[in-house]
């Protein structure tokens, strides 16, 4: 049987630093909804386009549009063993159509590690991020600084700042986090398959948590 991850929490908590770390361990496909988005706006796709007008103010991409790229993506052959979603699902919409999809590919969701964080926090995170343009490496200014400012240690292409990170826009993905995303966590909990674990935590701490979680 295959294994599924769905990894939650607001934005800024850690999915992505945590993401690559257990994709690596586990061998999992990691599927990162916002970089997919995001690769698609690089290349100017008809998605890209309408992804990015959402994207943008802070907003969820729609669901019929949000599903179908998972969907695409979930049927690729790196995808046999299982995924690690990281930002999918967002909606209970798309909890739902997940439970769907995983049973076309005889799976279903196994665990969902749900990473806290205060407010405080995410904005001191997202403020200080800065991303690697050629494969979405992730890099704090404090907390995890590149050793050459601007220039990614792992591919030594160059770091930038998300459009979506500036101020009032990270105000509003919170904001929507909680009002659309939150419901997930009582979602899951109700389905026995919900683990918090504290985002405060530095990496290292974050990421022994979870593989406990996945060793369960
Ligand atoms: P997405 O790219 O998924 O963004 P997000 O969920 O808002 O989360 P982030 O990527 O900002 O944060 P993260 O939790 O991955 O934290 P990270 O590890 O980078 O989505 C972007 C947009 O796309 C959405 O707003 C929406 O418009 C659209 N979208 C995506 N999915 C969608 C869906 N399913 N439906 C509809 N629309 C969708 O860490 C953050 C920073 O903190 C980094 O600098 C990192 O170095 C640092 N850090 C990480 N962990 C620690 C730690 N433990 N201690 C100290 N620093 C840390
Ligand atoms: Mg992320």
């Amino acid at each position: 049987m295959p294994t599924y991850i769905v990894l939650l929490g607001p934005p800024g908590a850690g999915k992505g630093t945590q993401a690559k770390l257990i994709a690596e361990f586990t061998g999992l496909a990691h599927i990162s909804s916002g970089d997919l988005f995001r690769e698609n706006i690089k290349n100017e796709t008809e998605l890209g386009k309408l992804a990015q007008s959402f994207i943008i103010k802070g907003e969820l991409v729609p669901d019929d549009v949000t599903i179908g790229m998972i969907r695409d993506r979930l049927s690729r052959p790196d995808c046999k063993g299982g995924a690690l979603l990281d930002g999918f699902p967002r909606t209970t919409v798309q909890a739902d159509s997940l439970a769907g999809l995983l049973a076309e590919f005889d799976g279903k969701v196994n665990y969902v590690p749900y990473i806290s964080g205060s407010e405080s926090t995410l904005i001191e995170r997202l403020s200080g991020r800065w991303t690697c343009k050629a494969q979405g490496h992730i890099f704090h200014e404090k907390h995890n600084p590149p050793q050459r400012t601007g220039v990614c240690d792992l591919d030594g292409s160059q770091l930038y700042q998300r459009e979506d990170d500036k101020a009032e826009t990270v105000i509003r993905r919170i904001q929507v986090y909680f009002t659309k995303t939150a419901p997930l966590i009582t979602y899951y909990r109700e389905r026995g398959l919900l683990s918090e674990i504290d985002g405060a935590q530095p990496v290292g701490k974050v990421n022994a948590d979870l593989l406990s979680i996945l060793r369960q």
